[in-house]
């Protein structure tokens, strides 16, 4: 488990296939190959995702030099109700795992506010994260509020990248129960699968799943 510190905020990086160590085996020369992989899955990534400063939505290009299939984007000292997601990544079939897929999500504070001051227009509960050779991935970080109007339901927002695709949004997490959401929302599956988590509470924390199938190229 690697930890980080970033703008200030914890985040819990574990071991992912993709920007992995290089294994060693004793007797044998370094395998160069994972670490060629692992750089190229980078490259292409980097190469997909959107670098138009005036894209609102986008983020991959920020992606850090390590990035895993799980991660922490609200450190514990953060007040809010604590919110584990996970799920799996698969292609458009939503059948077959797609690993290496870049997750980019971001969302509100307790407040329904993104960045404050100097803060990046995301705000601070902003993370990437590698789906696993599985397609999985996970993340811990506090539920969010909705915006301060209050006539649009919590969420958090997601992109998706892969080494052969550019990046593109699906449709946000919303939360079950949450008396703003809207008909369309109901109804859009960009991202296949159902993005309404019914959340259910494990041990004072929530917890939900979020599938996705990746937007036809
Ligand atoms: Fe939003």
């Amino acid at each position: 488990m690697i930890h980080i510190e970033n703008n200030g905020r914890r985040s819990f990086l574990f071991s992912a296939a993709a920007f992995a160590v290089l294994p060693l085996v004793p007797g044998c020369r370094p395998d160069v190959s994972a670490q060629t992989d692992a750089s190229d899955v980078r490259r292409r990534l980097l190469q997909n995702a959107i670098s138009d400063a005036g894209c609102e939505w986008c983020g991959a290009r920020d992606v850090p030099e390590t990035v895993a299939a799980k991660a922490v984007i609200a450190g514990s000292e953060e007040k809010g109700e604590r919110l584990i997601i996970s799920g799996r990544v698969f292609r458009s079939d939503a059948r077959t795992p797609a690993p290496n897929t870049l997750i980019y999500l971001y969302h509100t504070d307790l407040e329904g506010i993104y960045g404050r001051g100097s803060e990046h227009k995301h705000g601070r509960f902003r993370g990437w994260l590698l789906a696993d050779a599985e397609g999985r991935y996970e993340f811990e970080t506090i539920k969010p509020a909705p915006y301060p109007a209050g006539r649009t339901a919590a969420h958090i927002h997601m992109t998706v990248t892969t080494p052969e695709t550019r990046e593109d949004w699906i449709d946000s997490i919303l939360f079950e129960g949450d008396s703003l959401i809207t008909a369309r929302e109901r109804a859009s599956r960009k991202g296949g699968f159902n993005p309404i988590l019914t959340l259910e509470r494990k041990g004072g924390v929530l917890a939900g799943i979020r599938d996705i199938a990746l937007p036809r190229a």
